[in-house]
């Protein structure tokens, strides 16, 4: 969990800093990039040489130093983390944060920081006991900070109680489940599978003609993308587009519809269907096996039958079914009225209609106006760009996958 992680330390004025040496060491073997802030108590502990030697990096010690200015505002290096993590969080180092007061580096960071903060105080017993300790303690916990530790035994200064730094390895095992936990609240739909149909399909006429539609397949990526993003094992079925391979997600090359649906049945078991798919409707009955001539008479007659529809036939799959399948309702008119009927007659659980008329720019257009219908009613959903929409579906995706309700 620890690997590529990027964690800025800040190490305060206390006996324990020595500590943080280990501590840096320990994170490194597992991969963690490290920045480090050492106080101006802290240097009297250890030097900014042992840190800087550690981390492999620059240390950062002067609020108001060019160089470490120009090379690196606080702002950036306290967003630049994923974890901002002190060690030790000295008396001082937790009243400041519980505070707001930012009178060094290290403190103007922890105010400025939009990251998680983890602490691992260390102190005297009665400092750690004091009523002012415990307050600020109190204050740091509602604001959300992480701590771990202090532990209890000898203390540096002869005195035995609470006080003690948290083992190096304690601290490194509480910022891997910190990791951890982050990463299952972010990817709400880790170990589901996700099926994506998106693009148009061509359905060839001979070998060198095909009917086909305007669809750029841009909204169907962005779903496909989005749901990879938040853990899922995505497959995209795709009809020919001019878009590369989502991120993180297989994609699956087809041209005609039943390509595409072979593609999706193969593509089964899975725990939601997304069908963005402009799928033709129509297919030649045969198509010819020569290049149609001319010949200066009659055009030719295309005999026409009628595509599988794959969102009906997912959404009717009597084993495999996925728990959820949404399909796509692009409308010119009567938006909202067609993608009911939709979703009676294709027997999905989710409609995603939009207005596709010439005068909205959406067919093949960046932005998209969405209406989510499903049997508990309609949302509207403002208007965003496609990767906003693709990002809010697989987010109630998610929702829906951990509770079904509607
Ligand atoms: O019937 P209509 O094409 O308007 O329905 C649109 C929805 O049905 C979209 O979700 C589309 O991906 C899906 N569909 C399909 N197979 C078809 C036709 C449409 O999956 N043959």
């Amino acid at each position: 969990m620890l690997q590529d992680k990027r964690v800025l330390l800040i190490i305060g004025g206390g006996i324990a800093a020595y500590k943080a040496l280990d501590l840096i060491r320990r994170l490194r073997e597992r991969g963690v990039h490290l920045r480090a802030i050492l106080t101006k108590a802290g240097g009297e502990f250890i030097t900014p040489l042992s840190v800087a030697s550690l981390t492999g990096e620059k240390v950062y010690t002067d609020l108001f130093s060019l160089t470490d200015e120009a090379e690196m505002g606080h702002i950036r290096l306290s967003r630049e983390a994923d974890l901002v993590l002190v060690v030790p969080a000295t008396a001082d180092l937790m009243a400041s944060m519980a505070h707001g007061i930012a009178r060094d580096l290290a403190t103007t960071a922890l105010l400025a920081t939009d990251k998680p903060v983890m602490i691992a105080p260390s102190m005297n017993v009665q400092m750690w006991n004091h009523p002012a300790t415990q307050r600020n303690l109190r204050t740091l916990e509602g604001d959300g900070i992480l701590r771990v530790g202090p532990g209890s035994g000898d203390l540096a200064c002869g005195e035995v109680g609470d006080g003690r730094l948290a083992d190096v390895m304690d601290i490194v095992a509480a910022a891997d489940r910190f990791f951890d936990r982050a990463m299952v609240a972010n990817r709400p739909l880790a170990g589901k599978r996700a099926l994506v149909t998106a693009g148009p399909t061509h359905e060839a006429i001979d070998p060198v003609r095909y009917i086909a539609n305007r669809s750029s397949g841009k909204q169907g990526y962005a779903i496909a993308e989005a749901l990879a993003a938040l853990g899922a094992e995505t497959i995209l079925v795709s009809g020919p587009t001019t878009l590369p391979d989502p991120a993180a997600v297989t994609t699956v090359r087809i041209n005609s519809a039943r390509e595409m649906l072979a593609a999706c049945e193969a593509a089964l078991p899975a725990d939601v269907a997304v069908c963005v798919a402009a799928v033709a409707d129509w297919r030649m009955a045969d198509d010819a096996a020569q290049k149609i001539k001319k010949n200066g008479g009659a055009p030719p007659m295309l005999n026409l039958v009628e595509n599988p529809d794959i969102l009906a036939t997912l959404s009717s799959r009597a084993k495999d079914r996925p728990a959820l399948v949404v399909g796509f309702a692009a409308e010119t008119e009567k938006v909202i009225e067609h993608a009911r009927a939709k979703l009676g007659r294709k027997g999905c659980d989710w409609i995603v209609a939009n207005d596709v008329s010439p005068a909205t720019g959406i067919m093949g257009g960046d932005d998209n106006t969405v209406h989510l219908v499903s049997r508990a009613g309609i949302e509207d959903w403002p208007p965003a760009s496609k990767a906003d929409v693709a990002r809010r579906l697989a987010q109630r995706i998610a929702d829906h996958l951990k509770e079904p309700t509607a």
